[in-house]
């Protein structure tokens, strides 16, 4: 194959924004998606809430800076101040972007964009269309991509960088379709995989191909992963599945009540309620449950989150999904009934290293959005600042690695690494006496890491969920694919994200392990207390020869000094 001058993983909102940007910077270059779904499948399809910008529409006096402060408090000081600065000084430069090529953002009687209160937000900023932002966006993304003549490689699963000591030399996929192995020989790659909280299995949000593909890929490259033991537990996923309920649906004006039909929220956040993070939020739903506040059934435990007092006309035609998904999953009709909700795993503030152009340490390799950690969302992401990620950088990294393909050779990818890849994807398919299956080691991992390394997490659980995870990575040495066709073998995509997973799984467990403190969504109960003298600081996770090693990185300050963090 041809080399490419950028070839991109993943087709999301950072790949597609990445591309469409790539193309502006320098249409002559030859750029090409992988994506091992559909485009217009991508997980960014479910965000629903929507994407922060200080536009100044609902309230007139909101400012960039209020949005940066927002954003430093939010991630518990952890963020880097500098890369804060960039997100949110191009926020409205983005949203309007989007605004120019098509997106259908819902409006206020003004006509201007429509913004809503997001939980810990000093002003309703978040831009949205009706409760399917992420899915409007992708939409637009995908046509320009495919107007400006951005190759698509749907249905690629990626396998592997291929490097010759530092250079970076392109990528191996395999084509879904014909379980064939080819190599992607490129200038430059840019990752752009998405998150990797499905590790957590039915206690997450996330679609089932969230699995870390891009982080592992780089992991096991050598490039280092950062903040790794940050995962968000959204506060409102649905009892049964998991699935997201959109904070949008508070921002409307929802209520989270207990079995005594209390908004608890007085209890933990005065001042903001249903409002407060999402970190605070999570914990508080959770120690509701735990004391006995919460409601019981077979499918769980949970609590209510009640829109019975909005309407029916608010609820049709800004929460359209939710009520459509409640009435689906659940059984209720978010009209009539309040929904049964409960944490669920759903953003991964962790992921590859990167400068605030994308760049990470590995010459021609970038990443961008929630597959990066660049770190804008530090120990707690804010709402509506996901989908603003995705597209600030996404943007940038697009731009970085047109302006920088020039500088990197084209490498030729070895027949031998085709060679080596195709058996072992064929050594899961040959008989042994001792055999894993697939589905228990993924069942057990999910559930391993919701009980030891959850919303609340102590040394004696973390070093179980270790030990656990260890002994599942054991075990996967024996798993078996019995599907041994080539065409959409779709249980072999799915053992091949396991192994992602579980390396991955590996560097949050240790992560959370050796954080002896409690900060934004990284709760020690044996911890309780942020200590900045020993770890207001990044930690970094390496691989060396198979073992996760950590290391650390500064937090970049800025005009904020450390402060207590109330709401
Ligand atoms: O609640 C939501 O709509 C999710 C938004 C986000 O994760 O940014």
């Amino acid at each position: 194959m041809k080399p490419f001058d950028i070839v991109i993983v993943g087709g999301g909102g950072a790949g597609l924004y990445a591309a469409m940007e790539a193309m502006k910077t320098n249409p002559s270059l030859n750029i090409a998606v992988l994506s091992k779904v559909y485009p217009n499948r991508s997980h960014t399809s479910a965000a629903q809430g929507g994407a922060n910008a200080a536009l100044g529409n609902k309230a007139k006096d909101d400012t960039v800076e209020m949005h940066i402060f927002d954003t430093i408090k939010g991630s518990d000081y952890l963020a880097d101040q500098d890369a804060v600065d960039v997100l949110c000084s191009e926020a409205p430069k983005i949203i309007r972007e989007l605004d120019n090529i098509g997106t259908p953002w819902s409006r206020m009687d003004d006509n201007t964009i429509a913004q809503r209160p997001f939980g810990g937000a000093g002003r309703p900023r978040c831009c949205y269309c009706a409760d399917k932002t992420g899915h409007t966006i992708l939409q637009t993304l995908y046509e320009q991509c495919l107007k400006k003549g951005v190759y698509f490689f749907n249905e690629y699963f990626a396998l592997s960088l291929s490097v010759n000591g530092s250079r970076m030399r392109g990528l191996l996929a395999m084509n879904i379709k014909t379980g064939k192995v080819e190599a992607f020989p490129a200038k430059t790659v840019i990752f752009a995989t998405g998150g990797y909280a499905k590790m957590y299995w039915n206690r997450s949000s996330n679609a089932a191909g969230n699995t870390g593909d891009g982080q592992a890929i780089a992991f096991r490259a050598g490039i280092p992963l950062k903040d790794m033991e940050f995962v968000q537990f959204h506060p409102t996923g649905l009892r049964k599945s998991g699935l997201l309920v959109t904070e949008g649906a508070r921002g409307e004006g929802g209520y989270l009540t207990n079995r005594d039909g209390e908004r608890f929220m007085a209890r933990y956040a005065k001042e903001k309620m249903e409002l407060g993070p999402r970190d605070l939020v999570a914990r508080s739903i959770e120690t509701e449950i735990l004391e006995g506040r919460g409601f019981d059934s077979p499918a769980g435990k949970y609590i209510h989150l009640d829109l019975t007092h909005l309407g029916a006309d608010l609820i049709k035609s800004r929460l359209p999904q939710i009520r459509e998904m409640s009435m689906q999953f659940e059984g209720v009709d978010p009209i009539d009934e309040p929904i049964p909700v409960r944490p669920t795993a759903h953003y991964s503030m962790g992921g590859i290293d990167t400068d605030n152009f994308g760049r990470t340490v590995m010459g021609g390799v970038y990443a961008a959005g929630e597959c990066g950690c660049v770190s804008v969302h530090g120990a707690n992401r804010l709402g509506g600042n996901s989908l603003l990620d995705i597209l600030v950088f996404g943007r940038i990294a697009g731009h970085t690695a047109a302006e920088e393909a020039g500088k990197f050779a084209p490498g030729a990818i070895p027949e031998s690494e085709i060679r080596e890849r195709t058996e072992e994807l064929r050594s899961y398919m040959k008989p042994s006496g001792h055999y894993e299956r697939y589905g228990a080691l993924r069942e057990e991992l999910g559930q391993t890491l919701a009980v030891n390394v959850g919303i609340f997490r102590e040394a004696s659980l973390l070093k179980k969920g270790i030990e656990e995870i260890a002994g599942l990575k054991d075990r996967y040495q024996h798993v078996r694919v019995f599907d041994t066709s080539d065409v959409y073998n779709t249980n072999l995509i799915q053992v091949l994200e396991l192994k992602n997973m579980l390396d991955l799984a590996e560097s949050v467990a240790a992560g959370a392990y050796a954080r002896e403190e409690s900060r934004g969504s990284h709760t020690r109960v044996d911890f309780p207390v942020r200590d900045d003298e020993k770890w207001h600081r990044h930690t970094m996770a390496t691989l060396m020869d198979g073992k996760v090693v950590l290391g650390e990185k500064p937090v970049i300050m800025g005009r904020y000094e450390l402060q207590e963090r109330t709401y």
